[in-house]
């Protein structure tokens, strides 16, 4: 696994603003704590969780919108990084993407949708800072509600991510 300095150096190289960087360690200080707590009752990686919460948003160097995160596992893979952290940054996005936001985005056919332990807690962990701050549930529940309308099956997939994670945030 390479180093959290390495981690950050990248960001840096991709070209990624203070204010994203600043933000990929805020989530991956998060995430790591929610880890903590999570590995009392589950197996998890720690180191997995910490360095993929630092990389996940190194899209954002590219792009803002609903490619970030595809685009940023795809400078992961080309620099030869590990597949596990490449899969938390393509899956982090929001609660996961749906198909049929795959098919309106026109992205490529893969799995947006946040899998593994590991994947699940960078990806909430994400959803709890708006504009910088640490937020709660409910602001989180209320930004998905006016994003994507009460229908809109991204609002049970970050239920669901609260009922699997939320006893440990
Ligand atoms: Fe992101």
């Amino acid at each position: 696994m390479i180093s959290r300095e390495y981690a950050i150096l990248l960001l840096k190289t991709e070209g990624c603003s203070d204010n994203i960087i600043t933000h990929c360690i805020d989530v991956s200080t998060y995430a790591l704590d929610i880890g903590k707590k999570v590995s009392r009752d589950h197996e998890v990686d720690l180191n997995l969780i910490e360095i993929g919460g630092l990389l996940h948003d190194i899209g954002r160097s590219k792009i803002n919108g609903i490619l970030h995160g595809v685009i940023g596992a795809d400078i992961l893979r080309n620099k030869g990084i590990d597949e596990k952290i490449a899969l938390i940054c393509e899956r982090h996005v929001g609660s996961g993407i749906s198909n049929g936001d795959i098919e309106k985005f026109k992205l490529p056919q893969r799995k947006y949708v946040p899998e593994t332990l590991e994947e699940k807690i960078v990806c909430h962990a994400d959803n709890f800072f708006i504009n910088g701050e640490k937020v709660s549930f409910e602001m989180v529940y209320e930004r998905f509600i006016n994003e994507f309308g009460k229908d809109h099956p991204s609002i049970q997939r970050l239920i669901l991510l609260q009922k699997d994670l939320g006893k440990y945030l």
